[in-house]
């Protein structure tokens, strides 16, 4: 027998193979662990896509259906928050979507527009026959866009009203004078929305950016979600990562703890960059939707005044985002009333004193 001198051990080359195998196989073991746990790491910190592989894995677990007849699929914040809220109770995932469906561009009379949506009263509807996973209010901030409202009306009421969850719709109206101030109108509508009704989930929703899909659900889960993924006027794709612009769901909780937008942007953006930030600073991540549901199509307008002071704000917005938002909104609401398709707010927030 052939012996080989290790230190002290004098040893087989058999037991000495054994050995170094022994040593590679735990150096292949623990690379292969560090590897592994980089990747999940890699992947749980990006994005929140509704992607196949998280959804199947869960789905499987929960012993849900992965999808139903439309393909609609979910994420597991998704399933865990609703399971706590479901009280058999309206079809959820809901089953008589339509899915893709291209946007309606003709502009009704509001008369027609009531004629269609007779289950709409008071700007506000609730399934009859079975208990709604969420209430959800819709918050659209608004300014003198009369026809992009009415293809708002037209294309969105029939969307969530197939999703089967209550909703009620808040215009909030600036009167004219200052630039607009989407932050502070949003703000003043989680407000009256939630005097108004106990409401889960607020969804902000731009006038002119409407999802196509209606498997892009108006609802809220353990995260906020980003719903305008896919938008038109960005050539369908996202102008950049953080953009959390059109559409986003928030949970009254969450909206509350980031303390809302900031008052302080008025004119055009910067308001939803800041927003993003006080998400990302409260340990929330953003949930997407796949890019296919997230379509949105836009209604075109003549570009606002941009606010030119928005670099500024931006730039001390970690030091002002605690003490500036939902915490120290004041207003002055002008007439509040409520229409058969949405409840109307008209507010003057005064002017922008720079
Ligand atoms: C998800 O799976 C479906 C069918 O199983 C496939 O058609 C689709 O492309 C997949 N989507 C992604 C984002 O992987
Ligand atoms: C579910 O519905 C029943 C009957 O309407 C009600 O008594 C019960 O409190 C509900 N449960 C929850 C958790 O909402
Ligand atoms: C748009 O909606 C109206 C009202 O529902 C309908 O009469 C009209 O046919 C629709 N147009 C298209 C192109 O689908
Ligand atoms: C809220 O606080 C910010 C920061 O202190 C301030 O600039 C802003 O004027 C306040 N807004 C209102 C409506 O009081």
């Amino acid at each position: 027998m052939v012996c080989v001198k290790l230190g002290k051990d004098i040893m087989s080359y058999n037991t000495y193979y054994r050995r170094i195998n022994r040593i590679w196989m735990t150096g292949i073991l623990i690379f292969g662990t560090i590897f592994f746990v980089i990747q999940v790491k890699f992947n749980t910190s990006g994005r929140h896509w509704w992607n196949n592989k998280s959804i199947t894995i869960i789905l499987n677990n929960l012993n849900i259906p992965i999808s139903n007849k439309h393909g609609t699929r979910y994420t597991s914040g998704f399933y865990s928050h609703l399971k706590k809220n479901i009280n058999h109770s309206c079809a959820f995932p809901p089953d008589n979507l339509n899915g893709f469906e291209p946007l309606n561009r003709s502009v009704l009379s509001m008369a027609s527009l009531i004629n269609n949506f007779p289950f709409m009263k008071n700007g506000h509807y609730r399934p009859p026959k079975c208990t709604p996973v969420q209430k959800v209010a819709i918050i659209v901030p608004y300014r003198d866009r009369k026809d992009q409202l009415k293809v708002f009306l037209n294309n969105v009421i029939p969307k969530i009203h197939r999703q089967q969850l209550e909703f009620g719709i808040y215009l909030v109206q600036q009167v004219s004078g200052a630039a607009f101030n989407r932050g502070m109108l949003s703000n003043i509508g989680f407000v009256e929305a939630m005097s108004d009704m106990n409401y889960d989930c607020v969804v902000i929703h731009d006038v002119d950016i409407l999802p196509e899909d209606d498997r892009n659900l108006y609802i809220c889960t353990d995260n906020p979600i980003h719903m305008a993924v896919k938008v038109q006027q960005f050539d369908y794709q996202l102008p950049y990562e953080g953009f959390i612009g059109g559409v986003t769901t928030f949970s009254k909780a969450q909206y509350q703890e980031i303390n809302g937008f900031s008052n302080l942007f008025f004119g055009w953006g910067g308001e939803d960059d800041d927003l993003y930030r006080r998400i990302l600073y409260h340990d929330y991540k953003l949930i997407r939707p796949f890019e296919d549901f997230g379509i949105c199509g836009s209604v075109l307008h003549k570009e606002a005044l941009k606010s030119s002071d928005r670099r500024k704000y931006l730039s001390f917005s970690a030091e002002t985002r605690r003490m500036d938002g939902l915490n120290n909104l004041t207003y002055n609401s002008l007439k509040k009333g409520k229409k058969p398709l949405f409840n109307y707010i008209l507010v003057d927030i005064g002017q922008d004193n720079d």
